[in-house]
Formats: C-alpha cells, sequence, structure tokens
C-alpha cells in the first residue's frame, strides 16, 4: 500500500481505461482514494475498475466522453451520487497527436483534436469546479498537459496548441478558484511508455531507440507510474501551497 495522502478523497480521472491514467488511477485508489474513472472505452474502463476493487480499493467506472458536455456534467454528478462528494480530478484524457505539417492541415480533425484534447479539458474543468465551489471547502485538480504544452514537435501542430491550451486553462482556473481554496495544476509528461506513445512512433515511422535518447536526458521513455507519483502528490495536501503551475515529468527534457 502507498502511502495514504488521498484517503477517503473522491477522485476523478479522466481517459484511465489505459497508460496513464489507468496507471494514476490505480495510484490514486492506493493512496486511499475513491476513484471515479471517466473514459469512452467501456470494456477497458471496467477492466481497470475490476482490477482495482480485486486489490482492495474504491472505484467505480462512468463511460465518458469528454468533448460532450452533457456527458460531462453526468461523470460529475454520477461521481456525488456514487460518493456523495468530489475532492479532485486529473484531467487526462486525450486524442494522440497529429502526424501532418500545419500547411496540410484539416479543419475536420483539427475540430475533433480540439475538441477532445483541449475543450475536453475546459468542460472537465466547468462541472468539476461547480462542485468544488458548491460544497465551500477546497479541492485540487490535475490537467494533463505534455512537453507540447512547451515545445513543438515536427507535424504535431494541432496538438501541441491543444496542450499550449490546456497550460492556459490550468492558469486561468488556478487564478479565478484560488479565493475558494481550489488549487489547478498541470503535469507536462514526456515521452511515456503507453499505447499513446507506441502508435505516435509508429505512425511517424521511427525506432524507439532512436527517439528516446533525443526525448530525455535520462536516455529512456519514463512510465505511466512516474507521472501518476506526480499527479497523485499534486491531488494531495502534501502540495498544499502549489497552484498554477506545471510540473515537468518528462526526463529532463524541457529543461535541457
Ligand atoms: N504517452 C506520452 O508519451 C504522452 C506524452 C505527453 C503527454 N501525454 C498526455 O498524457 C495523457 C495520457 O496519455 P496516454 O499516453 O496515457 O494516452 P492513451 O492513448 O494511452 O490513453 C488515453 C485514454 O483517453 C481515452 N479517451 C480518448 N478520448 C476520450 C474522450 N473523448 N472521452 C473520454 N476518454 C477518452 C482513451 O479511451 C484512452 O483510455 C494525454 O493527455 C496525453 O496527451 C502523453
Amino acid at each position: 500500500m502507498t502511502f495514504p495522502v488521498l484517503q477517503d478523497k473522491v477522485i476523478i480521472v479522466t481517459g484511465g481505461a489505459q497508460g496513464m491514467g489507468e496507471a494514476t488511477a490505480r495510484l490514486a485508489a492506493n493512496a486511499g482514494a475513491k476513484v471515479v474513472l471517466a473514459d469512452f472505452n467501456e470494456a477497458g474502463g471496467q477492466a481497470v475498475v475490476d482490477s482495482i476493487t480485486a486489490d482492495g480499493g474504491q472505484a467505480t467506472f462512468v463511460k465518458t466522453d469528454v468533448s460532450n458536455p452533457a456527458s460531462v456534467e453526468n461523470m460529475v454528478k454520477q461521481t456525488v451520487d456514487a460518493y456523495g462528494r468530489l475532492d479532485g480530478a486529473v484531467n487526462n484524457a486525450a486524442l494522440k497527436p497529429d502526424v501532418d505539417p500545419l500547411s496540410d492541415l484539416d479543419d475536420e480533425y483539427f475540430d475533433r483534436l480540439i475538441g477532445v484534447d483541449l475543450k475536453g479539458v475546459a468542460l472537465c474543468l466547468k462541472y468539476e469546479l461547480r462542485q468544488l465551489i458548491a460544497q465551500g471547502d477546497g479541492g485540487s485538480i490535475v490537467n494533463i498537459s505534455s512537453t507540447n504544452g512547451f515545445r513543438p514537435q515536427y507535424n504535431q501542430g494541432v496538438y501541441t496548441a491543444a496542450k499550449h491550451g490546456v497550460v492556459g486553462l490550468t492558469k486561468n482556473a488556478a487564478l479565478e478558484n484560488g479565493p475558494h481554496n481550489i488549487r489547478v495544476n498541470s503535469v507536462a509528461p514526456g515521452a511515456i511508455e503507453t499505447p499513446m506513445l507506441v502508435e505516435s512512433i509508429q505512425d511517424n515511422n521511427l525506432k524507439p531507440e532512436d527517439v528516446a535518447p533525443r526525448l530525455s536526458v535520462l536516455n529512456r521513455f519514463g512510465k505511466p507510474e512516474e507521472v501518476a507519483e506526480g499527479s497523485v502528490w499534486l491531488l494531495s495536501d502534501n502540495s498544499s501551497y502549489v497552484t498554477g503551475t506545471v510540473l515537468h515529468v518528462d526526463g529532463g527534457y524541457t529543461g535541457r
């Protein structure tokens, strides 16, 4: 059992059916949280929930499309129905990066990616903040950005724009909600070994062994669990004076 830094806190994790969201849901449950795992992948999400509960943790699955306002509102409502309140969230769900230069921009693709990776975070913030403000006793929200929130990567212009936007939303949400003692921060992962990274490397005809040294001074990809550690710390009261900032979990890539 991890140190119970989230004991009895009710935490939503979006995009929890695989990858970093799954690792974050597992670590949060291990740290004592009641986890609501929200994803549009019902089978995958339910399997993670079943595994968490089999290990003695508390978790519930709510099928959610973060790009749909009614679905996000329902996610928060189901959370409160299941556990009585909300204490925090990790807004992690996203679509993988684009593969074309901006000179070939497909405007329908732009709308789809921005709809999930940027508007999805904004919608989650909206309904989570409303619930936290109504409760009146604070909270902590983590939005997952990326190294792309700070630096471009070739042929990933739309994803780069979305992830810059996530940092902007985070700063504004922190500013507006500080008086409610609601902290809002971002985690910016580097190249982390998840299905998204594997697909992205394949999409760009690259080899993992060539990419890892370019994307980390530690000369390796990160693990989903290493990112989850950062999110759980930001959710916990151990980070009580931290808001409006970005935690880079990127093997030193951005600081290089
Ligand atoms: N993997 C990396 O190297 C990397 C690097 C930097 C940032 N990130 C970011 O970290 C987060 C997690 O990435 P990952 O690699 O674990 O991704 P992943 O593709 O492995 O998992 C993403 C999850 O989000 C869900 N999802 C997608 N669209 C959704 C929607 N509209 N509604 C609800 N759920 C939806 C998927 O079903 C999936 O379970 C994302 O925000 C991603 O942009 C990833």
